[in-house]
């Protein structure tokens, strides 16, 4: 298979020094992709700014912003079977981005924001049937979330993970993760290493794909 995957944080920026992110390390996607290089897949890694090696056999296209990330996700997609989205995308940019360092005198206390587009929405139209996979990080009770976002981003899987926990989520190299698929009841998976989670996701979407093409 082709396999899109997406990784890491966005960042938007207010001016050349400041800008808006999220604690995402890339740790989950790097994994996806690894596993999916390892299984002798063509694997395509779009990562945001993460401090992480390239996985061997993995073309890697590097972003900075939610909009790139659209951009680049946008151009390659019609060549590929799957589009895993791990990125933790920012939800919001500032309204302006100064071309130079804000002085602090010019600064106001309060930043106007505008949203970013969702991704996973905005591709919808073009989804035909490639498989889509989505990441949900929650904190509390990831199930009622993800299983919202799962319908309302038209996905094929989502991976609900609880980031509340300090072996889960952001940052560390285990992951706690439920699948969530349409019309089936969630899988929850044990606390795994990344690379054991990417493993089982590479999995699904082996025969998922096998699924679809008989029928
Ligand atoms: O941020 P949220 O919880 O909605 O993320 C759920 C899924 O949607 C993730 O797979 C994420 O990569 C994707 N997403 C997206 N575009 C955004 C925000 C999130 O595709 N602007």
């Amino acid at each position: 298979m082709k396999i899109l995957i997406t990784a890491g944080p966005t960042r938007e920026f207010l001016d050349p020094v400041r800008f808006l992110s999220n604690r995402s390390t890339g740790k989950m996607g790097f994994a996806v992709a690894t596993a999916a290089a390892e299984a002798g897949h063509s694997v395509t890694l779009v990562a945001g700014p993460v401090q992480l090696d390239t996985p061997n056999g993995v073309c890697r296209l590097d972003v900075v912003s939610a909009l790139e990330m659209l951009d680049t996700v946008q151009r390659e997609l019609p060549a590929y079977d799957a589009l895993v989205m791990t990125a933790a995308v920012a939800d919001w940019r500032p309204k302006r981005t100064a071309a130079e360092k804000l002085k602090k005198r010019d600064m106001s206390a309060v930043l106007e924001l505008e949203p970013n587009p969702d991704i996973l929405k905005t591709l919808l139209p073009q989804k035909g049937d490639r498989i889509f996979v989505g990441f949900a990080a929650e904190t509390g009770d990831p199930l009622a979330e993800a299983s919202r976002k799962l319908a309302a981003k038209g996905l094929d899987l989502m991976v609900a993970n609880d980031v509340s926990r300090p072996d889960a989520g952001f940052e560390v190299d285990t992951n706690l993760v439920t699948l969530l698929m349409p019309d089936n009841s969630p899988v929850p998976l044990p606390l795994l290493n990344k690379l054991e989670v990417g493993r089982i996701i590479v999995d699904w979407l082996e025969r998922k794909k096998g699924r679809t093409d008989k029928a």
